[in-house]
This record gives structure tokens, C-alpha cells and sequence, in this order.
């Protein structure tokens, strides 16, 4: 199966826990999957002013921060962030700035791309974030995998066509809906992810 990597930024654990479940997700269809964060570039002062943000970066600690190597390893892509104003976390854009050299050689092209996120309000910008960020996957020449209605699992939290996403709640659990969803989006973006792989060659014009 596909190699699958997991790119996400959390400040207080939602978009972290949906990354594990999409982890879980590509790996029951046989996927390698490499979960990645991004790196935390807020001011120190920042951090401690928002309760669970600090404890957040200390429970997570051993999760390795992302590579643009990571995206060059894989076979297909997961972006999860809160939103920010209705747009992605400035640290997950950092990360995704850093992929110039990689977008120059044509080494993200052709490989599969959900996204995944959230915000504190049903209605808080989940759907505008995620679009923003499919802009960079056109430039990209990626293929934008949405999750669409192609399972029962989406209705059930919510109906998100984009990616899966969530409503953060008081005590900080995804509900188990949004996790059997994301569990889902894992799948299916590691099944694309194999079958592109299978055919790159195909794909480049170069065989077949
Ligand atoms: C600077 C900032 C801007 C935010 N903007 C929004 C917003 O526009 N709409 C919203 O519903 N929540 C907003 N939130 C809340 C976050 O999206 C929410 O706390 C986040 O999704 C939790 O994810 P995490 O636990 O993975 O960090 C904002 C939070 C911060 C710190």
C-alpha cells in the first residue's frame, strides 16, 4: 500500500486527535503512514496565555515535526489546521511555504490531498479554511481528494463535502462520529494514493 503523510498543526489537541484518526484509517487499508506536526512559531508569551496550548506542546513532544522530505517520500497527503479568522494556522502555512524547491521539480504533482480541520463554532469559518487551503493544491498540481458524501460517516458529522472537520468542544474530545469520519478520509485518501502510485508512470507521460 501507499505511503501517506499527516501534516497538521494543533495548538490545543482537536486537529491532533483527527490526525490520529486518520492515521488509523490509512494504516487499516495497509498504508505507511508518517504523522507529522508542524512547528510551533507562536511567541512564548502566547503559548502560556491560552490554557491547554502549553500542555498541548509538552503531551506532544515525541510527534516529529514536519519535513518537505516527508511530502517527497509520500504517495498522497493529509493538511489538518484550525482555523484562524476563517483561515489556516500561520504554522502549518510556514511549513507549507517551505515547499518551493519541491513544487519546482514536480514532486508533489500527481499525489493524492485531503484536508481536515476545525474551529470552536459550528459556523466559524471550518468550510472557508479548508478551501483556502486546497488553493496551494491546484498550484501544486495535486489531486484534490474531497471527501464529498461518499460515505454515511460524512452526514453524520455534519455533512462536511471539503474534509472532515469538527466543533471543538469545552472538555477538548472529537466526538466519535467525527473520528469514525476521519477514520474514513484516511481511508480513502490512501486508497487514491496507491492507485496513482501504481500508475505515476502513466501519469508523467513518460510509460505505459
Ligand atoms: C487566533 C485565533 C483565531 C480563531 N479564529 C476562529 C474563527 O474564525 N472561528 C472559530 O469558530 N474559531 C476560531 N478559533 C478557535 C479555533 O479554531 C479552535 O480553538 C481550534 O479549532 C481548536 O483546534 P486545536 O485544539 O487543534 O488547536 C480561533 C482561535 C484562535 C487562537
Amino acid at each position: 500500500m501507499g505511503k501517506i503523510a499527516i501534516v497538521y498543526y494543533s495548538s490545543t489537541g482537536h486537529t491532533y486527535q483527527m490526525a490520529k484518526a486518520i492515521a488509523r484509517g490509512a494504516e487499516s487499508v495497509g498504508a505507511e503512514v508518517r504523522v507529522r506536526k508542524t512547528a510551533e512559531i507562536a511567541p512564548q508569551a502566547a503559548i502560556d496565555s491560552r490554557p491547554g496550548w502549553r500542555e498541548h506542546l509538552n503531551a506532544t513532544a515525541d510527534v516529529p515535526e514536519a519535513e518537505t522530505a516527508d511530502l517527497e517520500w509520500a504517495d498522497g497527503f493529509l493538511f489538518g489546521t484550525p482555523t484562524r479568522f476563517g483561515l489556516p494556522a500561520a504554522q502549518l502555512k510556514q511549513f507549507l511555504d517551505q515547499t518551493g524547491g519541491l513544487w519546482f521539480q514536480g514532486k508533489l504533482q500527481d499525489k493524492p490531498v485531503g484536508v481536515f480541520g476545525g474551529a470552536s463554532n459550528a459556523h466559524g469559518g471550518q468550510e472557508s479554511t479548508l478551501l483556502a487551503l486546497n488553493n496551494m493544491f491546484y498550484h501544486w498540481g495535486a489531486i484534490i481528494v474531497p471527501t464529498g458524501y461518499t460515505s454515511p460517516l460524512i452526514r453524520a458529522c455534519g455533512g462536511n463535502p471539503y474534509g472532515t472537520s469538527y466543533t471543538a468542544s469545552p472538555d477538548g474530545k472529537i466526538p466519535q462520529a467525527h473520528l469514525d469520519a476521519a477514520h474514513f478520509q484516511g481511508q480513502r485518501v490512501a486508497r487514491y494514493a496507491q492507485l496513482l502510485a501504481d500508475r505515476r508512470l502513466y501519469l508523467s507521460g513518460k510509460g505505459e
